[in-house]
């Protein structure tokens, strides 16, 4: 089925060296509809002030206005409790609150980690840091070539040292689906947490938390049709219950005195000093405009184009996909000829087509490859069959040109 919905995004309607835009870069961050500007600005103009501490009608509508976005957050991603939505600044900062905050206090030397060979460089530092700091050791799950999970390697990775796994929703290389829901009921087996990154497949997938019984799930506003800024930690009330704060300051407290602090509940007690309210707000309209136009016809759309694109880059000689999984999200990575991603990402931008080249902040999932990079096409809502005809106009450019 076909949407059309490009013209809520005014930033679509430019062109870019004289040509329309065609944006192909939505893994990376998404473009904004007109109705999240307009939160943004009506927030600044009407609503804005501190929130939770305010006793005057300003005050208790800002403070409304955030607390109605978490509740929408954990009905959207079919949450238990309200206080499992922790808001953030986005992935990264929730995957390194989750190290520094369980893993500091649960892990000892040569306790062992389980990530992908798929993973994104902020579900992999954070990890590495905390291993340096603790003396754990990471385990990593091999990539078969087409772009899949070894699961079978998964299960030989467990042992009586294993205290967690870190695991990608969706690959932003492969786009491959990860069959995380199996995953984690293989670690569960062996008593072992999950954090899932979800930055990938929030924007684009229906996400239950409870259905999938993840331990932690993470997912950047900026990638799902929202500010920039912000994003939800999402973890079983028992594990946050036990973790110590990441960060002190206002908010997060009950009590302080000068020899010894006490913490403030759930959620707040991650939540240190005045949060990222106007994007917070913002960020709940996107997701009314997403659940107004239904996630489930958005999926269809971006699979239509995942076909399409695949079909016609497919036809070009010499191009090659990397990632071929059957389930995978609108993101296509590939390699052509010999050309240098960065040249191709170079004549794409001057035909007015953005897409990402590089490594992706993936390195060793280049290395799996065998490449040192490669251009990423990936799809949102606002997509269409033309924009993949641009980008396969633009890639014969390309060969003309470097040929
Ligand atoms: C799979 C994955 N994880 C984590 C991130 C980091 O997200 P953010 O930069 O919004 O924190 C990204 C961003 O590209 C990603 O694709």
């Amino acid at each position: 089925m076909m949407i059309n919905y490009k013209n809520d995004f005014p930033i679509l309607k430019q062109t870019v060296y004289g040509k329309p835009l065609v944006y192909l870069d939505s893994s990376n961050s998404t473009q904004k509809p007109q109705c999240v500007i307009d939160t943004l600005s009506e927030y600044y103009q009407k609503h804005h002030a501190n929130i939770h501490r305010g006793i005057y009608e300003l005050s208790v509508r800002a403070t409304t206005l955030y607390e109605n976005a978490r509740r929408f957050i954990q009905e959207f991603i079919h949450a238990k409790h309200t206080h499992e939505i922790v808001f953030v600044r986005g992935t990264t900062e929730a995957i390194n609150l989750v190290a520094q905050s369980y893993g500091r206090s649960q892990f000892k030397k040569d306790d062992e980690i389980i990530l992908s060979g798929m993973e994104h460089h902020s579900n992999i530092v954070p990890w590495q840091l905390i291993a340096e700091q603790t003396g754990a050791k990471l385990k990593i799950i091999k990539i078969l070539d087409n772009g899949e999970i070894d699961l079978a390697h998964y299960k030989t990775l467990f042992s009586k040292k294993t205290k967690f796994v870190a695991l990608t929703h969706a690959s932003n290389v492969l786009g491959t689906i990860n069959p995380i829901k199996e995953m984690i009921a293989i670690a569960h087996e062996h008593n072992t947490p999950v954090l899932v990154d979800g930055a990938q497949a929030f924007p684009h997938l229906t996400i239950d938390v409870q259905a999938l019984d993840c331990d932690f799930y993470t997912f950047s506003s900026h990638k799902a049709y929202g500010p920039t800024g912000i994003g939800v930690l999402y973890g079983k009330t028992t594990l946050l219950e036990k973790m110590p704060p990441y960060h002190g300051g206002g908010n997060m407290i009950e009590t302080v005195s000068f020899d010894r602090s006490t913490y403030n509940k759930l959620p707040f007690k991650f939540e240190a000093g005045t949060p990222n309210i106007a994007d917070v707000i913002a960020f709940h309209t996107a997701l009314v405009y997403l659940k107004n136009i239904g996630m489930e016809k958005i999926i269809a759309h971006e699979k239509h184009l995942l076909q399409y694109a695949t079909e016609k880059l497919n036809e070009l000689p010499n191009l090659r996909i990397i990632g071929t999984a059957p389930n995978k999200l609108g993101v296509i990575s590939f390699v052509l000829d010999t050309i240098h991603p960065h040249d191709i990402g170079t004549v794409l931008d001057r035909e007015g087509i953005a897409v990402r080249a590089g490594h992706h902040c993936a390195m060793p999932l280049m290395e799996r490859f065998a490449i040192p990079a490669c251009v990423r096409a990936s799809f949102g809502l606002y997509n269409s069959t033309e924009d993949i005809d641009a980008l396969i106009a633009g890639l014969h450019t390309a060969m003309r040109l470097f040929h």
